[in-house]
């Protein structure tokens, strides 16, 4: 059986050295005589790569060669990687993908085309790198009624975040060492303002409750505002600042899904995961809270997930993997305005004791908290809970302060 890797970056490189790596029990594993790269697609050259010989840079050479029954496509971004992809599933090839971006947008059409050409297309490295997480909730929760799924999706944001509480680094300087380590791309967008956990949750919470959940339906918010007061205040809460992607199945069967930072309690699983490191936890009527941790990026742990998917088509050639992911209809995501938790805000003011009367005015008993060597001027509280409705409605009536954090707190 011949593979093909479109994207011979890190992903795809850690994929190409991982089939040589393990290469004969690979080949067991795929119940196949045999399992051998053919191509790699990319548009740059590699001198003195071992591939070397395998680049190219036509994409009909792949998809019109019948040999090559696996596409991997490790390109990222949606195009071409979208095209290539319906091309390849049209030409009766298995897709395996690490695509969040390709998956989370085009996931259930590209299933659907897949099961009409009688081949696969998994996306399992798509979520948490090498973390195993998209079998675990389509085959081994299968009996569960899946209701609620939160993690950190991201290991970039959760690297910036450790550094800032920990060795009290600025959020700056917490990027910078994010780059310098090779984690944060030089435009880090994708990371710190949540879109790349944004499509991670649109694909969670489609194969948790069957239906597409299109990622500019969600409302995202990254961790660009959160700053080391916000640390600090956290940390005399009981807890830490995480950047939390979340989805909730609704009684009206519509979903609430949200990217933002949020404080976490201290004994809550998620506090603990710290560095590069994701963690997702899936809360079902059976099973209760099961938490799945491990390493969310790099070459080999996604290259790991994979490989497991490349195993999985070649030994399923002829028998479809099902994910009952259906398309959505508009308003499946509810708006974010309805969500309700408590709120933490920092404020600050010249007349605070005014300040904190219409506080209290427009949002009754709050908790207050303090931090030592506070800028005179500058408050902190906790609301009960409220909608961000209300939220949104009530802020502006605190007009003798400045808002200059609002974080919602979590109940994981
Ligand atoms: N940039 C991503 C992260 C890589 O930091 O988690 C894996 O999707």
């Amino acid at each position: 059986m011949y593979v093909a890797i479109m994207g011979y970056g890190v992903v795809g490189s850690g994929v190409a050295s991982l089939l040589k790596k393990n290469h004969e029990h690979i080949v067991k594993k795929s119940l196949q005589d045999a399992m051998e790269l053919k191509y790699i697609l990319d548009r740059r050259t590699f001198p003195g790569d071992p591939y070397e010989h395998l680049v190219i840079s036509d994409f009909a050479k792949i998809v019109e060669d019948d040999e090559v029954k696996i596409v991997v496509e490790t390109m990222g971004g949606l195009h071409p990687a979208y095209e290539y992809v319906l091309a390849s599933l049209k030409a009766g090839k298995s897709v395996v993908t690490s695509n969040k971006e390709l998956v989370a947008a085009k996931g259930c059409e590209l299933l659907k085309v897949a099961e009409e050409n009688d081949v696969n297309f998994l996306f399992e490295a798509s979520v948490g790198g090498g973390i195993p997480i998209i079998r675990p909730i389509s085959q081994c929760l299968a009996a569960n009624d899946i209701d609620e799924i939160a993690g950190i999706l991201n290991g970039t944001t959760n690297f910036i975040l450790t550094k800032m509480i920990s060795d009290g680094m600025t959020f700056d300087e917490a990027l910078l060492l994010a780059q310098r380590n090779g984690y944060a791309e030089r435009d880090p967008s994708a990371d710190v303002d949540g879109f790349d956990a944004c499509r991670k949750i649109c694909i969670l919470a489609a194969l948790c409750f069957g239906k597409h959940v299109y990622p500019d339906s969600v409302y995202t918010e990254g961790i660009r505002k959160i700053t080391l007061a916000d640390v600090e205040y956290a940390r005399v809460w009981g807890g830490v600042i995480k950047l939390i992607a979340r989805a909730k199945l609704l009684e009206d069967n519509r979903v609430a899904v949200m990217v933002s930072p949020a404080f976490v309690q201290n004994h809550s699983q998620l506090a603990s995961v710290d560095d590069v490191f994701n963690a997702i936890l899936v809360r079902g009527d059976a099973i209760g809270d099961v938490v799945f941790y491990g390493k969310g990026a790099g070459a080999m742990p996604t290259a790991s997930a994979v490989v497991a998917d490349v195993i999985d088509c070649a030994r399923h050639m002829t028998g479809k993997k099902f994910f009952g992911w259906q398309d959505s209809e508009d308003g499946y995501v509810a708006s974010y305005l309805d969500t309700k938790s408590s709120f933490y805000i920092r404020m600050t003011a010249e007349n605070a004791a005014g300040a904190l009367v219409q506080i209290n005015k427009a949002f009754g008993e709050v908790s207050m908290l303090t931090r030592a060597d506070a800028p005179d001027g500058e408050f902190a509280f906790v609301t009960d809970v409220i909608s961000e409705k209300e939220l949104a409605e009530k802020l502006p009536a605190i007009s003798l302060a400045n808002a200059e954090s609002v974080i919602r707190i979590t109940d994981y």
